[in-house]
Protein backbone atom coordinates (compact mmCIF):
# COMPACT_ATOMS: atom_id res chain seq x y z
CA UNK A 1 0.00 0.00 0.00
CA UNK A 2 2.19 2.89 -1.06
CA UNK A 3 0.91 6.68 -0.29
CA UNK A 4 2.13 7.68 -3.37
CA UNK A 5 -0.17 5.24 -5.48
CA UNK A 6 -2.88 6.63 -3.82
CA UNK A 7 -5.87 9.50 -4.08
CA UNK A 8 -6.36 12.16 -1.34
CA UNK A 9 -10.32 10.86 -1.03
CA UNK A 10 -8.60 7.21 -0.49
CA UNK A 11 -6.29 8.55 2.20
CA UNK A 12 -9.34 10.00 3.85
CA UNK A 13 -10.97 7.18 4.06
CA UNK A 14 -8.18 5.29 5.28
CA UNK A 15 -7.29 7.72 8.04
CA UNK A 16 -11.38 7.28 9.87
CA UNK A 17 -10.23 4.12 11.20
CA UNK A 18 -6.24 3.57 10.86
CA UNK A 19 -3.81 6.24 12.30
CA UNK A 20 -0.79 4.80 11.59
CA UNK A 21 1.87 5.29 8.64
CA UNK A 22 5.45 3.51 7.76
CA UNK A 23 8.04 5.85 6.45
CA UNK A 24 11.35 4.08 4.71
CA UNK A 25 14.61 5.88 5.39
CA UNK A 26 17.75 5.41 4.22
CA UNK A 27 20.89 7.31 2.53
CA UNK A 28 22.86 7.32 -0.56
CA UNK A 29 26.49 6.43 -0.14
CA UNK A 30 28.78 4.37 -0.67
CA UNK A 31 28.76 0.57 -0.27
CA UNK A 32 32.01 -0.48 -1.07
CA UNK A 33 33.63 -1.93 -4.55
CA UNK A 34 30.51 -4.45 -4.55
CA UNK A 35 27.45 -2.24 -2.86
CA UNK A 36 25.11 -0.20 -4.31
CA UNK A 37 25.41 3.39 -3.48
CA UNK A 38 21.48 3.10 -2.98
CA UNK A 39 21.85 0.17 -0.68
CA UNK A 40 20.19 2.05 2.61
CA UNK A 41 17.28 3.52 1.32
CA UNK A 42 16.84 0.11 -1.10
CA UNK A 43 16.96 -1.87 2.09
CA UNK A 44 14.32 0.43 4.12
CA UNK A 45 12.40 0.58 0.94
CA UNK A 46 12.32 -3.22 0.00
CA UNK A 47 11.41 -4.24 4.05
CA UNK A 48 9.44 -1.44 5.04
CA UNK A 49 6.78 -1.63 1.81
CA UNK A 50 6.33 -5.01 2.91
CA UNK A 51 5.82 -4.32 6.22
CA UNK A 52 3.57 -2.45 5.07
CA UNK A 53 1.94 -5.39 2.77
CA UNK A 54 1.86 -7.26 5.96
CA UNK A 55 0.33 -4.70 8.38
CA UNK A 56 -2.48 -3.01 5.45
CA UNK A 57 -0.56 0.20 5.89
CA UNK A 58 -0.03 3.35 4.05
CA UNK A 59 3.94 3.50 3.33
CA UNK A 60 5.29 7.12 2.10
CA UNK A 61 7.57 7.45 0.21
CA UNK A 62 11.10 6.36 0.83
CA UNK A 63 13.34 9.60 2.06
CA UNK A 64 16.67 8.12 0.51
CA UNK A 65 19.11 11.01 1.62
CA UNK A 66 20.27 10.62 5.19
CA UNK A 67 23.18 11.34 7.34
CA UNK A 68 26.28 10.26 5.02
CA UNK A 69 28.95 12.76 6.23
CA UNK A 70 31.93 9.78 6.57
CA UNK A 71 31.41 8.89 3.10
CA UNK A 72 31.65 11.97 1.41
CA UNK A 73 35.87 10.97 0.30
CA UNK A 74 34.33 8.61 -2.10
CA UNK A 75 32.61 9.44 -5.41
CA UNK A 76 29.06 9.36 -5.57
CA UNK A 77 27.89 9.99 -1.94
CA UNK A 78 25.42 12.62 -1.06
CA UNK A 79 24.56 13.35 2.43
CA UNK A 80 22.50 15.77 4.47
CA UNK A 81 23.32 17.97 6.94
CA UNK A 82 22.67 16.39 10.80
CA UNK A 83 20.46 20.14 11.36
CA UNK A 84 18.86 19.20 7.77
CA UNK A 85 17.75 16.02 8.03
CA UNK A 86 16.31 17.22 11.44
CA UNK A 87 14.25 19.43 9.87
CA UNK A 88 13.24 17.39 6.67
CA UNK A 89 12.14 14.59 9.70
CA UNK A 90 10.14 16.61 11.24
CA UNK A 91 8.73 18.60 8.57
CA UNK A 92 7.48 15.03 7.09
CA UNK A 93 6.04 14.17 10.56
CA UNK A 94 4.29 17.65 11.18
CA UNK A 95 2.97 16.85 7.19
CA UNK A 96 1.20 13.57 8.33
CA UNK A 97 -0.08 15.07 11.27
CA UNK A 98 -1.85 17.76 10.25
CA UNK A 99 -3.86 15.61 8.50
CA UNK A 100 -4.80 13.12 11.01
CA UNK A 101 -1.54 10.53 11.42
CA UNK A 102 -0.39 10.13 14.93
CA UNK A 103 1.57 6.87 14.89
CA UNK A 104 4.65 7.23 12.27
CA UNK A 105 6.52 4.65 12.10
CA UNK A 106 10.17 4.90 10.07
CA UNK A 107 12.01 1.43 8.96
CA UNK A 108 15.73 2.82 8.60
CA UNK A 109 18.28 1.32 6.23
CA UNK A 110 21.58 3.46 8.09
CA UNK A 111 22.72 3.64 11.26
CA UNK A 112 24.46 6.79 10.32
CA UNK A 113 20.60 8.46 10.66
CA UNK A 114 19.96 7.70 14.54
CA UNK A 115 21.52 10.61 16.10
CA UNK A 116 19.46 12.98 13.37
CA UNK A 117 15.94 10.90 13.27
CA UNK A 118 15.95 10.74 17.38
CA UNK A 119 16.72 14.66 17.53
CA UNK A 120 14.27 15.18 15.16
CA UNK A 121 11.77 12.99 17.44
CA UNK A 122 12.91 15.55 20.56
CA UNK A 123 12.04 18.69 18.14
CA UNK A 124 8.40 17.33 17.50
CA UNK A 125 7.83 16.25 20.95
CA UNK A 126 8.85 19.75 22.43
CA UNK A 127 6.17 21.27 19.43
CA UNK A 128 3.40 19.57 20.32
CA UNK A 129 4.24 19.80 24.17
CA UNK A 130 4.20 23.66 23.40
CA UNK A 131 0.81 23.65 21.79
CA UNK A 132 -0.48 21.64 24.69
CA UNK A 133 0.92 23.44 27.26
CA UNK A 134 -0.90 26.73 25.24
CA UNK A 135 -4.32 24.61 24.75
CA UNK A 136 -4.35 23.84 28.39
CA UNK A 137 -4.30 28.20 28.66
CA UNK A 138 -7.44 28.43 26.07
CA UNK A 139 -5.26 29.07 23.11
CA UNK A 140 -5.68 26.54 20.84
CA UNK A 141 -7.35 23.01 20.93
CA UNK A 142 -4.75 20.35 21.92
CA UNK A 143 -3.33 18.69 19.36
CA UNK A 144 -3.04 14.88 19.21
CA UNK A 145 -1.51 12.30 21.13
CA UNK A 146 1.25 11.58 18.13
CA UNK A 147 4.07 8.96 18.68
CA UNK A 148 7.13 8.23 16.57
CA UNK A 149 9.33 5.39 16.21
CA UNK A 150 12.58 4.25 14.42
CA UNK A 151 13.77 0.87 13.70
CA UNK A 152 16.60 -0.34 12.12
CA UNK A 153 15.73 -3.22 10.11
CA UNK A 154 18.86 -5.42 10.88
CA UNK A 155 18.91 -5.14 14.25
CA UNK A 156 15.89 -6.58 15.90
CA UNK A 157 16.86 -10.37 17.43
CA UNK A 158 15.93 -12.91 14.68
CA UNK A 159 17.23 -10.92 12.25
CA UNK A 160 20.17 -10.70 14.00
CA UNK A 161 20.51 -13.81 14.65
CA UNK A 162 20.27 -14.63 11.22
CA UNK A 163 23.14 -12.48 10.23
CA UNK A 164 25.33 -13.92 12.72
CA UNK A 165 24.27 -17.40 11.51
CA UNK A 166 25.33 -16.61 7.93
CA UNK A 167 28.25 -14.00 8.37
CA UNK A 168 29.46 -14.76 11.56
CA UNK A 169 32.44 -11.94 12.01
CA UNK A 170 32.67 -11.16 8.24
CA UNK A 171 28.99 -9.16 8.73
CA UNK A 172 31.44 -6.32 10.11
CA UNK A 173 29.82 -2.79 10.08
CA UNK A 174 29.49 -1.33 6.77
CA UNK A 175 29.06 -2.74 2.71
CA UNK A 176 27.56 -6.26 4.91
CA UNK A 177 27.27 -9.21 3.41
CA UNK A 178 23.51 -8.98 4.88
CA UNK A 179 22.57 -5.52 3.55
CA UNK A 180 24.25 -6.37 -0.26
CA UNK A 181 22.18 -9.69 0.03
CA UNK A 182 18.51 -7.54 0.61
CA UNK A 183 19.52 -5.85 -2.50
CA UNK A 184 20.85 -8.50 -4.78
CA UNK A 185 17.71 -10.41 -3.92
CA UNK A 186 15.18 -7.01 -5.07
CA UNK A 187 17.61 -6.51 -7.78
CA UNK A 188 19.17 -9.42 -9.18
CA UNK A 189 20.94 -8.05 -12.19
CA UNK A 190 22.45 -5.38 -9.90
CA UNK A 191 24.94 -8.07 -8.65
CA UNK A 192 28.96 -7.52 -8.79
CA UNK A 193 31.55 -9.67 -9.41
CA UNK A 194 34.17 -7.57 -7.78
CA UNK A 195 37.54 -9.07 -6.17
CA UNK A 196 37.98 -7.76 -2.67
CA UNK A 197 41.15 -7.14 -0.64
CA UNK A 198 41.69 -8.50 2.66
CA UNK A 199 38.86 -8.05 5.11
CA UNK A 200 39.69 -4.60 7.01
CA UNK A 201 40.13 -4.28 10.94
CA UNK A 202 38.09 -1.54 13.16
CA UNK A 203 41.30 -0.12 15.06
CA UNK A 204 39.58 3.46 16.43
CA UNK A 205 37.00 5.48 15.78
CA UNK A 206 37.12 7.45 12.27
CA UNK A 207 37.64 11.43 12.16
CA UNK A 208 35.95 12.60 9.53
CA UNK A 209 35.40 11.60 5.73
CA UNK A 210 39.67 11.96 4.45
CA UNK A 211 40.10 9.60 8.27
CA UNK A 212 37.66 6.63 7.02
CA UNK A 213 39.30 6.45 3.50
CA UNK A 214 42.28 6.13 4.83
CA UNK A 215 41.48 3.36 7.93
CA UNK A 216 38.69 1.63 5.44
CA UNK A 217 40.31 1.98 1.82
CA UNK A 218 37.86 0.30 -0.49
CA UNK A 219 34.80 1.87 1.68
CA UNK A 220 34.15 -1.49 3.43
CA UNK A 221 34.28 -1.63 7.63
CA UNK A 222 35.34 -5.29 8.72
CA UNK A 223 32.83 -6.65 6.41
CA UNK A 224 32.76 -9.30 3.36
CA UNK A 225 30.32 -8.31 1.03
CA UNK A 226 31.69 -11.10 -1.54
CA UNK A 227 29.20 -13.83 0.68
CA UNK A 228 26.12 -11.78 -0.19
CA UNK A 229 23.89 -14.26 -2.40
CA UNK A 230 20.09 -13.22 -3.47
CA UNK A 231 18.83 -16.19 -1.78
CA UNK A 232 20.36 -15.35 1.86
CA UNK A 233 18.49 -11.83 0.65
CA UNK A 234 15.49 -13.51 0.64
CA UNK A 235 15.46 -15.15 3.85
CA UNK A 236 16.59 -11.96 5.59
CA UNK A 237 14.01 -10.05 4.11
CA UNK A 238 11.42 -12.44 5.53
CA UNK A 239 12.87 -12.51 9.36
CA UNK A 240 12.68 -8.65 9.14
CA UNK A 241 9.75 -8.34 7.79
CA UNK A 242 7.98 -11.08 10.48
CA UNK A 243 9.93 -8.68 13.45
CA UNK A 244 9.03 -5.06 12.26
CA UNK A 245 5.33 -5.97 11.67
CA UNK A 246 5.42 -7.19 14.88
CA UNK A 247 7.05 -4.03 16.46
CA UNK A 248 4.67 -1.93 14.18
CA UNK A 249 1.86 -3.77 15.58
CA UNK A 250 2.88 -3.56 19.16
CA UNK A 251 3.59 0.44 18.57
CA UNK A 252 0.08 0.59 17.33
CA UNK A 253 -1.30 -1.10 20.25
CA UNK A 254 0.65 1.26 22.89
CA UNK A 255 -0.98 3.11 25.76
NI1 LIG B 1 24.44 0.47 4.56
Amino acid sequence: MLLQHATWPEVETYLADNKGIIVPIGSTEQHGPSGLIGTDALTAEIIGRKVGEATKTYVAPTLAYGMAQHHMAFTGTITLQPSTMIIVVRDIVISLVRHGFERIFFVNGHGGNVNSVKAAFSEIQNELAELRASSDRGVNKPPPDVRCALHNWWAGDKTTALRKSLYGDSEGYHATPSEVSVTWYAYPEQQRDVELGPLTKVKRAYQGPEDYRELFPDGRMASDPSLATPADGERLVSVAVTELAENYREFLAES
